[in-house]
C-alpha cells in the first residue's frame, strides 16, 4: 500500500521507526516530514499536506503524529474528505476503518511506545471499509456536514 506519514517534533523519533518498519513490510512510504528534529516546528505544516494527499488519492491512507496526537487529529479533520482519529487501542484501529472509514490514524509520539504504535498502524492498514448500509448512512450524514460548508478548507 502507498502510505503517507507526517509528524512534528513531538513524534519525530516514532515516525522514523514507523517509516523503516513500513518499508520493511513492503509498503511504499511518502514522508511529509518533519525531515529533522526541530523543537520549534508546527504540526499543521506537515499534517496538512498529508491530509490533502490522502483526499487527492496520492496516498491510500495516512499516519499523522504529534506529541499527543490531538493537534494532528484536529488539524487533519479540517480538511474535507479526511476522516482522522486519535487512536490508542487495537479495537479502534480496526473498527475506526471498518465502520467510520478512518483514512488517517493519529497517534501521540509521547503517549504510545513504538511497539504499540506499530501494532496500531498494522491493524489500521489491514482493516477494510465496511459497505454495510448503516455505516454508509452514518458516513453520508458526516459528509453532509462538509457539503454544508461548501467543502472549503
Ligand atoms: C508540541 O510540543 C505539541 O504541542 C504537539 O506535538 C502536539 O502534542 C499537539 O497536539
Amino acid at each position: 500500500m502507498r502510505i503517507g506519514i507526517a509528524t512534528d517534533h513531538g513524534g519525530f523519533g516514532l515516525k522514523e521507526e514507523l517509516v523503516a518498519q513500513l518499508r520493511t513490510a513492503g509498503h511504499e512510504v511518502v514522508d511529509f516530514g518533519a525531515n529533522s528534529l526541530s523543537p520549534d516546528d508546527d504540526y499543521p505544516d506537515f499534517v496538512t499536506p498529508l491530509g490533502r494527499a490522502v483526499v487527492a488519492g496520492q496516498v491510500e491512507r495516512g499516519v499523522a503524529i504529534c506529541g499527543s496526537g490531538v493537534g494532528a487529529s484536529v488539524c487533519a479533520n479540517k480538511i474535507p474528505g479526511v476522516r482522522a482519529a486519535l487512536i490508542h487501542d487495537h479495537f479502534s484501529a480496526r473498527q475506526g476503518v471498518e465502520d467510520d472509514h478512518m483514512n488517517i490514524i493519529c497517534m501521540g509520539g509521547r503517549t504510545v511506545g513504538p511497539a504499540v504504535a506499530w501494532d496500531l498502524v498494522q491493524t489500521f492498514l489491514a482493516a477494510e471499509y465496511s459497505q454495510v448500509e448503516r455505516h454508509l448512512r452514518r458516513l453520508g450524514k458526516v459528509a453532509s456536514l462538509e457539503a454544508a460548508r461548501g467543502g472549503r478548507i
